[in-house]
């Protein structure tokens, strides 16, 4: 049964800085084709994000810019609410957690909760910086790191290897904000207990949702379930956010991660007030679907914890989480710390701002984003691609095909939509018309299941069908010999009516995807924007016969190769002032081994391989337990990096395996192979995977 109106999220962003084209792949453009896939079939959706500015991340970051928290939310939430604009994310609305409606909500929550005994309190003992009398949150505690010896190391993470971290393993320890060693002192804070609902989430993610949310989404909660639930401080020490609308608790907010999804309440709330609607429905009837967009990182606050503040409040659940993984650039990790990414801003400037940009380079950028998707592993925005999916499928694919159409159209039918005259039709006529009706099946079954990225490929693909069917069909060559075959002109009155109306249904289809082009298109065939509503996608009776039309304007200019070397340039050079690549430089390569013989490695069997789940081994500081998918069998494989990796961030990678090693036991467990892993000069492990394959059990050689 269709449900009877949706809600859809977005991640709120940070208000701490400009966001980079990963998130806005990651949580923004498919939520946002999502949506306007939704609206052009009518139904009742409601697409809400918001500034989160709230954490530590805030006085923080204004602590870098030597500003106040308040500045630097404003700066930073103006920001990114123009940059979304810029690239046409089109949310209902766009809030902000430091609004009041949003204070009184999560107070509101956490009170119906804490009335309800759903939360406990725990004292427990925290770093505490005497000189200026605050508990210091784990970002304020910088010190040497346990693993890799770097001293750019925090309480919640490493910055050199990117190890996750608690306070108490730092070495020597001190505070960010005086600069002196804590101490430790006593404070009481909130926790939700989650193993109580454990049951639940088993149920409810493991079963119940087992076929229909993405595998890496699953595999991810199963991670975190069958590690143990531990019970989730709901508060912090902090004069940064939600005061906890407790008496006595001075000194006291609500934790980010708890204040931040009920942003999504509060927008909504907000949504309600400014069309005069009824927010309720939205968030407690259960004919409601409601869809989160995220990256993989936020994955067990959306899938776990959120849901189960969800259940507690009495509110409907998410329907579904399609989470993305990372996307990463030209070779490497995005990474604020170390400068190497591309900010909205910087393409927004660069590109949409200049003379022979604007809405065409959105819809390119929202283009290559979406074929580049990170839906089922890490993927990679390079320069190169970017410049090849412009001009070797919008250009000469997409953009060839309409403007091909029009001129022919101009010039072999009077500038009007030709007749179509059944009795002429032959087999590949009829081909390309059953084409087009099945093109709008197809990207709806994939959208439905929020597969973005193949769904924009069947759109591209009718384009790619009506190239070939006009290379086939040769309306040009016929239009040369129509005095000796008068017939002719049926011929090409066809052809350009089958390649008028195919273009009338691209520009439906590719309207979720690409907004801006779908709506040229609609002033190129003089219709309404009305025409893109989905229902009409399959016809082909869109374009009235003898209807005029308007003279084709080009959809897409090329990317040139002067345009892809600059921003190489201008990623490289910004990287190179970073200290790591300074710290990088000096160091040297490892010596080395002695040589072998071919027949040393011939005897080696590496095959592929998808890391299916992962969980820590008791007492094993540096084990990870994978169960890892070869194709032919699953395996049980122990691997030396859970100093590196969570076991949630490894389910979903592809690995190579050593798969012919001898078994070898450890802690009592069998160990069937070995992952190979490679090592930067920092020490940070990265998988050594076989690139892109989709199934295991290949042969590496
Ligand atoms: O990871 C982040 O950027 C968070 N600010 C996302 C919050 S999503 C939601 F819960 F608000
Ligand atoms: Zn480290």
């Amino acid at each position: 049964m269709q449900p009877k109106r949706y809600l859809i999220t977005s991640a709120l962003p940070y208000a701490n800085g400009l966001k980079h084209i990963g998130h806005l792949a990651g949580a923004y453009i498919p939520a946002d084709i999502y949506v306007r896939y939704l609206r052009s079939q009518q139904r009742d959706v409601v697409f809400v994000c918001g500034s989160d500015e709230h954490g530590t991340a805030i006085p923080i970051q204004a602590m870098k810019e030597g500003t106040t928290a308040k500045e630097i939310i404003d700066k930073y939430h103006q920001a990114m609410k123009e940059d979304f604009a810029h690239l046409h994310i089109s949310f209902d609305i766009y809030h902000r957690t430091s609004e009041q409606l949003h204070h009184e909500t999560a107070q509101e929550f956490f009170t119906y909760l804490n009335d309800r005994n759903e939360l406990e309190t725990k004292e427990t003992e925290q770093f505490f910086d005497e000189a200026s009398n605050t508990f210091l949150a784990d970002r304020f505690i910088k010190g040497t790191c346990p693993k890799c010896k770097s001293d750019r190391a925090f309480g919640d993470q490493c910055e050199t290897c990117g190890s996750t971290l608690s306070p108490d393993e730092l070495i020597n320890p001190i505070s960010t904000i005086s600069g002196n060693t804590p101490i430790k002192k006593k404070t009481t804070h909130w926790y939700l207990p989650l193993a109580k609902h454990e049951q639940f989430l088993r149920e409810w993610i493991l079963e119940q949702h087992k076929d229909d949310w993405r595998a890496s989404v699953v595999g991810q909660c199963k991670s975190w379930i069958d590690g143990g639930l531990q019970s989730r401080a709901v508060t912090r020490d902090l004069d940064w956010g939600i005061k906890v609308p407790v008496k006595d608790a001075e000194g006291k907010v609500l934790y980010v991660w708890f204040d931040a999804p009920i942003g999504y309440i509060s927008a909504t709330k907000q949504w309600a007030i400014e069309n005069k609607k009824d927010w309720k429905p939205y968030w407690y009837d259960a004919d409601t679907q409601l869809v989160h967009f995220i990256g993989k990182d936020n994955i067990v606050f959306h899938c776990i914890i959120f849901p189960v503040m969800l259940k507690l409040h009495g509110n409907i659940l998410p329907t579904n989480v399609p989470a993305n993984e990372f996307l990463n650039l030209e070779g490497d990790k995005m990474s604020t710390s170390r400068n190497w990414k591309l900010e909205m801003r910087d393409f927004i400037n660069d590109f949409v701002m200049k003379e022979n940009g604007g809405d065409q380079c959105v819809d390119m950028l929202r283009y290559y984003l979406t074929q580049i998707a990170p839906e089922s592993k890490d993927s990679e925005f390079t320069w190169k691609g970017f410049q090849d999916a412009v001009n070797s499928e919008l250009v000469a694919i997409f953009g060839n095909f309409v403007n091909r159409t029009f001129v022919l159209m101009h010039k072999l039918c009077g500038g009007k939509v030709p007749a179509y005259h059944e009795a002429k039709e032959d087999a590949i006529d009829a081909q390309l018309r059953r084409d087009i009706m099945d093109a709008k099946q197809k990207v709806e079954a994939s959208l439905e299941n929020y597969k973005f990225r193949e769904a924009l490929f069947e759109v591209i693909d009718l384009a790619r069908k009506g190239n070939k069917y006009m290379q086939e069909k040769e309306p040009w060559i016929k239009a040369k010999s129509i005095q000796e075959n008068p017939d002719n002109q049926l011929l090409i009155d066809n052809c350009l009516n089958n390649c008028l109306q195919l273009t009338a249904n691209l520009s439906i289809l590719i309207s979720p995807f690409l907004p801006s082009t779908a709506l040229k298109m609609c002033k190129m065939m003089k219709v309404v924007d009305k025409m893109l509503e989905w229902s009409n996608a399959g016809s082909l009776k869109l374009l009235s016969v003898g209807y005029t039309l308007r003279e084709p304007q080009l959809l897409f200019r090329k990317i040139e190769d002067e345009e892809v070397n600059t921003q190489i340039n201008k990623l490289k050079s910004s990287l190179m002032q970073t200290p790591e690549i300074a710290a990088e430089e000096s160091s040297s390569y490892l010596p080395l081994k002695p040589e072998i013989s071919i027949d040393d490695f011939a005897k080696i069997d590496l095959r592929t391989g998808i890391i299916l789940s992962a969980q820590k081994v008791p007492k094993a500081d540096k084990l990870l337990q994978l169960e890892i998918d070869l194709g032919f069998e699953k395996r049980t494989i122990l691997s030396g990096i859970a100093m590196h990796f969570t076991p949630e961030e490894v389910v979903g990678k592809h690995v190579t395996v050593v798969a012919n090693l001898a078994p070898r036991k450890m802690r009592g467990i069998d160990s069937n192979g070995m992952i190979l892993m490679a090592e930067d000069l920092n020490g940070k492990l990265y998988f050594a995977s076989a690139g892109d394959l989709s199934k295991g059990g290949w042969k590496v050689s």
